[in-house]
């Protein structure tokens, strides 16, 4: 899996996986606001250059914002999401980032899951952020702190 600069020839294919892998997608708007915006965006290739996921990050002053990760549900469960992950971890470190933040629906436990096993907290909880199929759902609010991850993993 190769990962590549998100251009805007890439969005019918983003946007097709986007709402194939949520419930309440973005639109493709949102995604070229991001590419306006000048946010990092990267999409994951395999061997025949199809996209199998993609990553959008804003950096806000010390931070990074991750602000949408998704895998195509064909390849979802195969270690790409951690991958991404990590690779949205070494570009925030690289850019010297001390933490890097999202939310996250409080149903989405799979995507929970994979944060937590990552070293992220939860910090908080943004009540009925969210639409929901029934009124309105929960965000948690996660955090990773690179500056304690450094700090640990030079011992
Ligand atoms: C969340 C998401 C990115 C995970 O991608 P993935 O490629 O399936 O994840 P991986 O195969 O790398 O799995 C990493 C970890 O995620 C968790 N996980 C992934 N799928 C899971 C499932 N079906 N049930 C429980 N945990 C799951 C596990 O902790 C897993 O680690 P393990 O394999 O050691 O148990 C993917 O499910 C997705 O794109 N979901 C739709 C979009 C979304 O919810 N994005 C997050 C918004 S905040």
């Amino acid at each position: 899996m190769k990962s590549r600069k998100m251009q805007q020839s890439d969005l019918a294919e983003v946007v097709n996986i986007e709402q194939l892998a949520n419930q309440f997608p973005w639109s493709r708007k949102n995604f070229e606001g991001c590419l306006k915006s000048k946010h990092q965006a990267w999409v994951f290739v395999d061997e025949s250059k199809d996209i199998q996921g993609y990553a959008i990050v804003q950096k806000v002053v010390d931070e990074a914002h991750l602000l949408n990760i998704c895998v195509k549900p064909s390849a979802q469960k195969q270690g790409l999401g951690r991958k991404i992950l990590n690779h949205i971890i070494d570009y925030s470190n690289s850019i010297s980032s001390v933490l890097i933040v999202l939310e996250v629906r409080s149903s989405n436990k799979r995507a929970q899951q994979l944060y937590i096993s990552a070293g992220f907290n939860e910090m908080s909880v943004r009540k009925n952020y969210y639409p929901a199929k029934q009124g309105r759902e929960d965000a948690v609010l996660m955090g990773l702190d690179l500056d304690l991850m450094f700090f640990f993993s030079d011992e």
